[in-house]
């Protein structure tokens, strides 16, 4: 018997004592609850690795962490961001799902949705490029699932095709939550206290309580892939949710033109093409694509679409928004 209950999951031993007694035991779960297998990806703090729980023979993917290196790097924060991010994040099909955590002596662990699709970028390497079909259905899933994050109030600030997963029915699972900014939730979701204060509901204590590092010193320190970097991140060192929009456009540009739209020799070259907004459709791109995409990479964060216009930009007629997205089979990648 075992349930979940935000990233601390317990199983219940029942044990009968010599007088025929029952007790139950609550044991949370460890590193010796599953059996660990292939190497999935390797980062520089951390390892992912397929697993197997050896009761329910559920498999998922671990990411384990060194915990000396962490702290040598000081990469704690991160860390925390990490988990304090995907335990908010906890329900959406879109975003990798995290299950447990625990930790040893040496390492901590996150137990994670398994996509065993691997990253949306090695489908790109292996095509070349998507029809616009397959760049409408994938882009759709991106997109759903980025309304999730930024409703819940987490700004990814790194979306990017090696970030985006894919599961075994080859539907989309954003990951990689390490370098995110929490925004403050709105109102809704505090809760409110017999004597009229608010209070800060329990999740939103435990970020407060985990993190305890002040905003500022969070977002001038922070930048994220070169060719996915947005212009304001570069200019003003601020991010906002328009930031991940602009990583969107520059990821439907790459499914359908093979390469991001803003590559050079080195990272300074990236950053100065991305701020004098220097970048060409190659010959072939669909019109209705560019009209998008031309909305998405626009300088001021505050003129680029929303949300809600790119859901109804002709792009991505067709689609029906929300819980049915995620029942659709995906289109064959041809
Ligand atoms: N690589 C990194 N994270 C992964 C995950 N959750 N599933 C599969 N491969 C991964």
């Amino acid at each position: 018997e075992e349930w979940k209950d935000r990233g601390a999951a317990v199983s219940i031993q029942r044990h009968v004592d010599s007088n025929g007694n029952q007790t139950h035991r609550i044991v949370k779960k460890g590193v010796q609850d599953f059996n660990f297998g292939r190497t999935l990806g390797e980062g520089s703090y951390s390892t992912v690795l397929a697993a197997t729980d050896r009761q329910t023979l559920t498999e998922y993917a671990i990411k384990v962490l060194d915990k000396r290196h962490i702290i040598k790097e000081k990469k704690v924060k991160y860390v925390n961001i990490e988990k304090n991010t995907l335990n908010r994040l906890g329900d959406h099909p879109g975003i990798v799902r995290l299950y447990y955590t625990f930790q040893d002596e040496r390492s901590l662990y996150f137990v994670l949705d398994l996509a065993t699709g691997g990253e949306l970028l090695g489908f790109v390497k292996k095509l070349g490029s998507f029809d616009e079909e397959c760049t409408r259905f994938y882009g759709a899933q991106i997109l759903d699932a980025i309304e999730y994050m930024h409703s819940k109030g987490v700004i990814h600030r790194d979306l990017k095709p090696e970030n985006v997963l894919l599961d075994d029915k080859m539907h989309v699972k954003i990951t990689d939550f390490g370098t995110a900014k929490i925004l403050d939730l709105p109102s809704q979701n505090r809760t409110s206290n017999t004597d009229g204060k608010t209070q800060l509901d329990r999740q939103e204590q435990d970020f407060a309580n985990n993190i305890g590092i002040p905003d500022h010193e969070r977002a001038n320190s922070f930048v994220g892939t070169a060719e996915y970097v947005s212009p304001e991140l570069l200019t003003d060192k601020s991010a906002c949710k328009g930031s991940d929009l602009w990583a969107f456009g520059c990821i439907v540009f790459q499914l359908l033109a093979g390469r991001p739209p803003f590559k050079a020799g080195n990272e300074y070259q990236t950053f100065q093409k991305i701020v004098n907004l220097e970048y060409q459709f190659p010959p072939g791109f669909p019109g209705v694509a560019r009209d998008l995409v031309e909305r998405l990479l626009v300088l001021d964060p505050t003129k680029r679409l929303t949300i809600e216009n790119i859901k109804s930009h002709p792009f991505f007629e067709g689609i029906v928004w929300g819980k049915q997205l995620w029942k659709q089979k995906a289109p064959r990648l041809k």
